[in-house]
């Protein structure tokens, strides 16, 4: 095993909306880690397969987009975000959209899309440590994280939440149209055959409907700290 394997990771896990990419981002800066948004991988993957003309219900050949996936993640200054770009083109908001969100949730269940992904996600794991958020971090890509979260928040929260951060961008769109979404998603990626979203048997689960981002993050640290106690 080298250093770099043996760096740890704090895996976060969870439904989107439920704060896990926010609170990812926060403890990484908090804790001056590396961040690995793996959402951002299968989102990166259909797009590309939508650019080059493949077939999203090609296994074969949406895993082979995956396996040359041209990208790079660059860091913004403080407070701005990474910025992720696509064979040189910058795609941060394009792969933000709920159409490309819905299309990396239909290429996500493909085995061989998800071994494709698999070694570029591990990749990321180096000192002085990781946070990794994503559907599997914690089951698959990392189980022998020495710190597993699990988040969640009631789909009527989550999709509040989502329903203001698409307001923020300038796109307009009806709340029910995202609950209705969120809760598509939900069980297309909770009842998949290959690595379903669920929690680690040994991660913590935090419900953050109603809470702070401060306080979840908070309240990750402190399970953080228990961990290396
Ligand atoms: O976290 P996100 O919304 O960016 O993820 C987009 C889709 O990618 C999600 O619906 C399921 C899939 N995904 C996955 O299957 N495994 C991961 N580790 C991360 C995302």
């Amino acid at each position: 095993m080298t250093e770099t394997s043996k760096a740890p990771v704090i895996t976060i896990d969870g439904p989107s909306g439920s704060g896990k990419g926010t609170i990812a981002k926060l403890l990484a800066r908090r804790l001056g880690w590396s961040i690995l948004d793996s959402g951002a991988l299968y989102r990166l993957t259909a797009l590309s397969a939508v650019k080059q003309d493949v077939d999203l219900n090609d296994p074969e050949a949406v895993a082979r987009v995956a396996q040359n996936l041209d990208v790079e993640f660059r860091s913004g200054q403080a407070e701005q975000p990474v910025s992720v770009f696509l064979m040189g083109e910058d795609v941060t908001e394009e792969i933000r959209t709920e159409s490309c969100g819905d299309k990396a949730s239909q290429i996500a269940p493909h085995t061989v899309v998800r071994e494709a992904l698999l070694q570029r996600q591990r990749d990321f794991r180096k000192s002085p440590g990781l946070v990794a958020d994503g559907r599997d971090m914690g089951t698959v890509v990392f189980p022998d994280a020495p710190c597993k979260i699990y988040m969640t928040a009631s789909a009527e929260v989550r999709a509040q939440r989502r329903y203001e951060q698409l307001k923020q961008q300038g796109q307009s769109v009806k709340i029910a149209h995202l609950l209705s979404e969120i809760k598509a998603r939900d069980d297309r990626d909770m009842n998949r055959e290959n690595a379903p979203l669920r929690p680690a048997d040994d991660a913590v689960t935090l419900d953050t409907s109603g809470l702070p981002i401060e306080e979840v993050l908070q309240q990750v640290l402190q399970i953080w700290s228990t961990k290396q106690a």
